[in-house]
């Protein structure tokens, strides 16, 4: 019976820190652990770093509190909220458009997350068996994959490329493990999974944290991350990088955040959470840089290695680490619980949309996006091998080179999400009636809520408008 409650308007988190930490949960993913380090490593690290905590304080705090309230007013699905609230500021409910891109985007996104979290899955069979082999040998400590050279270990990722029936079996695995919790409904599902699956990635990262400091080249990494080139930190390029990983990692932009907040009670006050949600991310980004670049670089590896410096250059470095087959497990343990916890958030939105829309019960609605979005992924995984050769939107600018994979990923993060994110910032600083909007932000006196509104209504809407120029013409920056 819990599935069938968790329709929006009746279904509440059971407590404030249930939805922070769902909410935390869907935050913290991939993002933070396989997109954050490549993309420092790409841009300059303790630049693209400065420029990101910026972005996060200035423009993902800000925006996270407008969807959050957003969610919290109209307690129902990120489009019937949205409506809710152009309803009761008189304005059009056209306006539910930033919802309905929003939820396009994120549908989108899923489709390419669960395939990256299916190699984390293939890791996790690959370094699991590895322990096994290690510990029958009487040897638990030994490096990761010992029985392979350095260029086998390296290997594994382009032959898991190589292979679709090895991708498609772990994206449906994912697929259907996230499909799972969604049905099970907010509470039953959704808050079970962030209140077992967050508590133990933070223990696992603080634990591989604490392994980098002392086996790895520690200072190196701090030295890397926060060390600011101010020439390099003002390049648009690292700005946009910054801004667009901003949006990602905080789940904005596509309505993850309006969902959530929809199941937030009354007494919940936005305005702080909103600032402990950011601030909790932006830290596990930094203690992942942390953790992952001392072992990168004390091996004398370098960190510029982008998408493949999770899957290829960690168990390179693992290979040589002492007691890398442990750690190396227990790194793709964590990031598949942040994976999990995120890619639930993704399918939250339109599950929810399709019960209040259609009557549905939730079972169903989860099942049929579960089973799109595994179809829509096999585009992906197909990209990688049978269909690596296709260039599907060749002739549009920015995407020339890109494949099925870079197009899901580039068209949602460089434009859908930005562009949802820009109508949000401009329909709750300008356009939604503000006594209503004000009373949701908890922000009650003192200079915070002048503060908020400046950020909504000038500096997100310009920022974000101008990463949206340069997602679409990237020729302008480069
Ligand atoms: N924030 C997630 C991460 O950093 O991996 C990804 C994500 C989740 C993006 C939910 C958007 C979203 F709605």
């Amino acid at each position: 019976m819990v599935a069938s409650i968790s329709v929006p308007g009746q279904a509440h988190w059971s407590s404030k820190a249930a939805f922070v930490l769902a909410a935390v949960g869907s935050a913290v993913g991939l993002g933070n652990l396989w997109r954050f380090p490549s993309e420092a490593g790409a841009n300059g690290g303790g630049a693209f770093v400065l420029i990101y905590i910026l972005c996060v304080a200035l423009i993902g705090a800000p925006l996270l509190l407008a969807e959050t309230l957003i969610g919290r007013h109209g307690q129902r699905s990120t489009v019937g909220s949205a409506k809710l609230l152009a309803r009761q500021s008189n304005a059009s409910s056209g306006w539910a458009a930033l919802a309905v891109i929003g939820m396009i985007a994120n549908y989108l996104i899923l489709t390419f997350y669960s395939v990256v979290a299916g190699w984390v899955l293939y890791f996790i069979w690959t370094s699991g068996a590895d322990v096994a082999r290690t510990v029958a040998a009487g040897q638990p400590f030994a490096g990761a994959y010992a029985d392979l050279t350095i260029d086998q270990v390296r290997q594994q990722m382009p032959d898991l490329f190589a292979d679709p029936v090895k991708m498609s079996i772990a994206h449906f695995i994912f697929a259907a493990a996230t499909t799972f919790v969604v049905a099970r409904g907010v509470k039953g599902g959704i808050e079970v999974a962030a209140t077992w699956l967050m508590p133990a990635f933070f223990v696992l990262l603080l634990g591989i944290t604490v392994y980098a400091g002392i086996t790895g080249d520690f200072a190196a990494a701090v030295a890397f991350l926060f060390t600011p080139d101010f020439e390099r930190a003002l390049q648009p390029q690292v700005l946009n990088s910054a801004l667009g990983q901003a949006f990602f990692s905080l789940s904005l932009g596509g309505g993850a955040m309006v969902a959530y907040g929809a199941y937030a009670s009354r007494d919940t006050n936005l305005g702080q959470t909103s600032g402990l949600i950011s601030a909790a991310d932006t830290s596990v980004a930094i203690i992942a840089g942390l953790a992952i670049f001392p072992i990168v670089f004390s091996v004398g590896l370098t960190p510029d290695a982008g998408p493949t410096l999770m899957f290829q250059t960690l168990p390179a470095a693992f290979h040589s680490m002492p007691a890398g087959a442990l750690v190396a497990f227990a790194f793709f343990v964590l990031a598949l619980f942040a994976a999990l916890t995120s890619s639930v958030s993704l399918l939250e939105i339109s599950t929810a949309y399709l019960v209040e829309r259609f009557k549905m019960s939730r079972t169903l609605a989860a099942g049929l996006l579960g089973g799109g979005f595994f179809l829509i992924g096999m585009v992906s995984v197909l990209s990688f091998n049978v269909w690596a050769d296709h260039r599907p939107l060749a002739l549009v600018p920015g995407f020339t080179n890109a494949n099925w994979f870079d197009v899901f990923d580039g068209v949602t993060g460089r434009i859908l999400l930005p562009l949802s994110g820009l109508i949000t910032a401009v329909f709750i600083g300008w356009i939604a009636d503000r006594k209503l909007v004000d009373e949701e932000t908890g922000l009650k006196s003192g200079p915070l809520l002048p503060l908020w509104r400046f950020l909504v209504a000038w500096l997100c809407p310009i920022a974000v408008f101008l990463i949206l120029l340069f997602g679409l013409f990237p020729q302008l920056i480069s």
